[in-house]
C-alpha cells in the first residue's frame, strides 16, 4: 500500500499549502518541472465520463515530461466481464506509478489504494469525493485572495450529490474563521456526516438557506454547482429541481463587489453565459489551476512515498480507524460494497457515535 489521496484531508494542511507553494512556483517558472517525472507513467481510470479531469490529469503529466495511458471508458475494459476495481488496479500497478481514477460507485477510490502498489488519486468517486477539483478550487481562492482565513463561502445547487462540494467544505473547514452558508432546496442539503463530522465538530458557523438572493451580499466566494442529473433515482424529482437555481447578470448586482463567481464545470444552465463576462468570473481559470495543482500533487506523490507509511490514505485517513464485525453491513446502495460483493464491509465510529462505511461514510 503506498500514500494515495481520497480526499483533501488525507494531505495535512501544512502539505495542502505545500501544493499551493509549488503550484505558484510552477506558474512562475513552468521550464524548471519540464522533466521532473521523464521517465514516470500515469494510469488514467476513468470509470465514468470526464473532459477536463482526466484530460488535466493527462496534460499535467505531460507537462511534468512523463506519459500517460488511459482507460477512458469503462465499456471498453474488463469491467464489463465483471472485474472488480481491486483486480483493475492490482492489475495496473504492474504498468505505471500513479493511478488517477474515476468510478461512478462512492468508495471505489479508497478500494483502490488499499489494493494498488502503487500511489492512487481519488478523480471523483460517486457523489462522495473530488479532492483534486479541490486542490484547483483552493488554488483560485488562494491567487485571488493570498490567503485562506477569513472567508465566507456559499455552496448553491446539488449540495447532496455534489462530491465537489463535499471535498471543499472538508478543506476549507480547516482554515479559521471559515463561514459556510449552504443554498439549496430541501432535497439536496449536505449528506448528514458533513454536517456532524465536518461543520459541528470545528464550529464552523453555518446557514442553510432556499435563497440564493438573500445569501448573495455576504459572500467572498459563491461556489455554484450543477444538479447532478446522473445520481438521482428519481428522474421526475431531478425534472422538478433542475433548474432551481440561475445565476445571471441581474443577481449578480446583488453580490460584493470582490465576490468572485466559481463552479467545477460543466455547467448546464445554472450560471447564465453572460456572467462569463463579469469580472467576478473565475470558473474558466480553475480548469488552468486545476491542471497546475495536479503537477503539483502527482509530483508530491512519486516523491514522497514514507515507506512506513502503511495506509492508504495518508495519516488523516478513515483507514486508520477501520473495524470489521460480522453484524456490521454497508446499506449505501450507491456505495461500491453494493456494487461488488468481494468487498469487506468496513466501519468507523462518527464522532456522534454512529457506525458509518468506510468507503462511503453513509
Ligand atoms: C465535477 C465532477 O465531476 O464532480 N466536474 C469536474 O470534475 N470538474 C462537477 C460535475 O460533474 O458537476
Amino acid at each position: 500500500m503506498k500514500r494515495s489521496v481520497i480526499d483533501t484531508v488525507d494531505l495535512s494542511k501544512e502539505e495542502v499549502q505545500g501544493l499551493l507553494d509549488t503550484a505558484m512556483d510552477i506558474i512562475a517558472d513552468p521550464a524548471k518541472y519540464a522533466h521532473a517525472c521523464a521517465g514516470k507513467k500515469l494510469a488514467t481510470l476513468f470509470f465514468e465520463p470526464s473532459t477536463r479531469t482526466r484530460m488535466s490529469f493527462e496534460a499535467a503529466m505531460y507537462e511534468l515530461g512523463g506519459n500517460v495511458i488511459s482507460m477512458t471508458d469503462a465499456g471498453t475494459s474488463s469491467a464489463t466481464k465483471g472485474e472488480t476495481v481491486a483486480d483493475t488496479v492490482k492489475v495496473v500497478s504492474n504498468y505505471v506509478d500513479i493511478i488517477a481514477q474515476r468510478h461512478p460507485k462512492a468508495g471505489a477510490a479508497l478500494v483502490s489504494a488499499v489494493n494498488a502498489q502503487i500511489p492512487v488519486i481519488n478523480a471523483g468517486d460517486g457523489g462522495h469525493c473530488h479532492p483534486t477539483q479541490t486542490f484547483a478550487d483552493l488554488l483560485t481562492i488562494y491567487r485571488e485572495y493570498g490567503k485562506m482565513d477569513g472567508l465566507t463561502i456559499g455552496f448553491c445547487g446539488d449540495l447532496l450529490y455534489g462530491r465537489t462540494v463535499h471535498s471543499l467544505m472538508s478543506a476549507m473547514a480547516r482554515y479559521e474563521d471559515t463561514k459556510f452558508v449552504l443554498i439549496s432546496p430541501d432535497e439536496l442539503k449536505v449528506p448528514r456526516h458533513l454536517i456532524d463530522d465536518v461543520v459541528t465538530p470545528n464550529s464552523i458557523p453555518c446557514e442553510e438557506t432556499a435563497s440564493l438572493e438573500d445569501a448573495l451580499p455576504k459572500l467572498d466566494v459563491l461556489y455554484m454547482t450543477r444538479i447532478q442529473k446522473e445520481r438521482f433515482d428519481d428522474i421526475e424529482q431531478y425534472e422538478r429541481l433542475k433548474s432551481s437555481y440561475v445565476l445571471d447578470a441581474e443577481k449578480m448586482k446583488l453580490a460584493k463587489p470582490d465576490c468572485i463567481v466559481m463552479h467545477p464545470l460543466p455547467r448546464v444552465d445554472e450560471i447564465a453565459v453572460e456572467v462569463d463576462e463579469d469580472p467576478r468570473a473565475r470558473y474558466f481559470e480553475q480548469t488552468y489551476n486545476g491542471k497546475i495543482m495536479r503537477m503539483a500533487l502527482i509530483l508530491k506523490l512519486l516523491g514522497d512515498q514514507d515507506p512506513a507509511h502503511t495506509y492508504p490514505g495518508g495519516p488523516f485517513s478513515l483507514w486508520n480507524e477501520a473495524m470489521e464485525d460480522n453484524a456490521y453491513r454497508c446499506t449505501n446502495p450507491k456505495c461500491i460494497c453494493a456494487a461488488e460483493r468481494s468487498i469487506r464491509h468496513k466501519y468507523y465510529v462518527a464522532k456522534n457515535g454512529s457506525k458509518r462505511c468506510v468507503y462511503c461514510e453513509q
